[in-house]
């Protein structure tokens, strides 16, 4: 699975996307250490504080399904109707970026912010959240339990 595939899985992933109030179509496409690929949009709420971001959607999947080490993520987000090309990048919000944390080492954790498939904005999740509380700081190495 290399970059530009997982590019356009969350954008696959977008598709999607329920998101009535904001119109703000996300998509996301989770890689984990063990090969296996999970897709999550936004999911909105008439309780608007109920939503869920694409990102998370796609990190309970995998955790679900007992995948508990990530290793990329790729992001697409912009207005339902719209053009990428129109768009700004669509960052993890906070909440997300120490989400992914508990999962993943941040120094190799990619995160590729696709504006349009062709321009990715590439960081890893230490760039965006240097400083991070994670599952070694309480329990120790391996967050396993
Ligand atoms: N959203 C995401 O899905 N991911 C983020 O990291 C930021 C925001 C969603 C939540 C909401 O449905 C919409 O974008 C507008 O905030």
């Amino acid at each position: 699975m290399d970059k530009q595939e997982l590019i356009k899985l969350a954008f696959e992933a977008r598709e999607h996307s329920y998101s009535p109030y904001s119109g703000f179509c996300v998509g996301a496409a989770l890689l984990t250490s063990g090969g296996k690929v999970y897709q999550g949009c936004n999911v909105e709420n008439a309780s608007y504080g109920a939503a869920i971001c694409a990102e998370r959607n796609a990190a309970m999947k995998a955790v679900y399904d007992g995948e508990r080490r990530f290793e990329a993520i790729a992001i697409c987000g912009y207005p339902r109707g719209g053009r990428p090309e129109d768009a700004g990048f669509a960052y993890p919000c906070g909440i997300c970026r120490q989400f992914l944390r508990e999962f993943c080492d941040p120094k190799q954790m990619k995160v590729y912010v696709a504006r349009t498939p062709d321009d990715v904005l590439e960081a890893t999740l230490e760039d965006m959240m240097p400083h991070s509380f994670g599952p070694e700081d309480l329990i120790g190495d391996v967050p396993g339990v």
